[in-house]
């Protein structure tokens, strides 16, 4: 087995070698090899993507992956943007399935805006589609404009488009991760406006007759916005498209109160997966030894469990995160009065002596 390990930019680095530490504490045998993406890369070999890191990603069983931008970054044209690297590790490898849990853990309660009773206990399952929608859709670019508003203006497009095959694999993907869990789908589209997301309601429909076991509805996306922050809990599982699969899923994760805890997994068809934290590089405290590494932790868990087969493993992993939870140790973005401010080594180490005695202690 073999783990492409990609920081990236920011706190990328920071994070990822605290979860390559509590991999090492687990005495698996995989060989990880690392390689630069995102602005490193850009400024190593004048792409965030080049191709050796490409290969190296797409030989690995799985890619563990930390964060990438910066905003030194925003002037440069769109193909050397560091955002162009996970974009093209998702089409390249064919990521088409983004699972973002949204959990809110016991003691960070208070960590959210919202009431204590409308989060406490918050487990749900974002899965996105990732690979298709306006993220990807030709055309697109600007020219001038032969009708609309205002023809002869200068205009700019994007091209909403899914085809049939696309959504019923992420359906089926999302049936089968709800029939593990309560065995409930809110599929979420616009499709009382849009052409392309009454077609996905239809797709998701059909595909919902095969698992009569799971509850489908259905939800406009504005609603979902709304209900996400008024009754998050009537969610389980959610499906929806790439763009508003981005826009749900980080206000999902707010609402756990701490974007530093949530790990994300985005898997192609033979199960290869991309492992990355649910935040980003966060420039701004990168090098300080600040950042929450546990989102970093728990994505390598994930991806013990979805690629590498060792879902014992990813226990032990879950496990002592929940620990040291308890133990009162936060980083700065969950600290709250009463709780052990820790950077973001001193946590790493802490998860590492929770495995090591859970080890020693059966
Ligand atoms: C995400 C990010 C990316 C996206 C960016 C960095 C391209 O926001 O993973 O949610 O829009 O998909
Ligand atoms: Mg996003």
């Amino acid at each position: 087995m073999k783990i492409a390990v990609l920081p990236g930019d920011g706190i990328g680095t920071e994070i990822v070698a605290e979860a390559i530490r509590v991999l090492d504490t687990l005495d698996l045998s995989f060989e990880m090899e690392s390689a630069l993406v995102g602005g490193a890369a850009y400024e190593a070999h004048g792409h965030p993507l080049p191709e050796a890191t490409l290969k190296l990603a797409k030989e690995a069983d799985a890619v563990l992956f930390g964060a990438v931008g910066d905003w030194k970054y925003d002037k440069l044209e769109r193909s050397l943007r560091p955002e162009q690297a996970i974009l093209g590790l998702r089409k390249n490898l064919g990521l088409f399935a983004n699972f973002r849990p949204a959990i809110c853990y016991e003691q960070l309660v208070g960590a959210s805006s919202l009431k204590p009773e409308l989060i406490a206990g918050l487990d749900i399952l974002i899965i996105r589609e990732l690979t298709g929608d306006i993220y990807f859709g030709q055309p697109r670019g600007r020219r001038t404009a032969v009708d609309g508003h205002f023809p002869g203006a200068e205009e700019a497009f994007d091209t909403m488009r899914y085809s049939r095959p696309e959504v019923e694999r992420i359906a089926h993907v999302a049936f089968q991760a709800a029939r593990k869990r309560s065995k409930r789908v809110t599929s979420v589209d616009k499709a009382n406006v849009l052409e392309t997301f009454q077609f996905w309601k239809d797709i998701v429909t059909e595909v919902g007759k095969e698992y009569p076991d799971v509850e489908l509805d259905h939800m406009y996306v504005d609603n979902a916005a709304m209900q996400l922050v008024k009754a998050p809990k009537k969610f389980d599982v959610v499906v929806t498209g790439n763009m508003f699969g981005d826009i749900l899923s980080d206000e999902a994760a707010m609402l756990t109160g701490s974007i530093g805890m949530l790990p994300s997994a985005s898997l192609n068809a033979g199960n290869q997966g991309l492992y990355e934290p649910s935040h980003g590089s966060a420039p701004d405290i990168a090098g300080k030894g600040v950042a929450n590494p546990l989102a970093t932790i728990l994505s390598a868990a994930m991806m013990l469990r979805f690629s590498l087969n060792q879902p014992e493993a990813a226990d032990r992993i879950e496990s002592a995160v929940k620990h040291v939870l308890a133990q009162g140790l936060r980083t700065a973005d969950i600290w709250s009065a009463g709780t052990t401010k820790v950077g973001t080594r001193e946590m790493g180490d802490a998860v590492v002596a929770a495995i090591t005695k859970k080890t020693i202690t059966g």
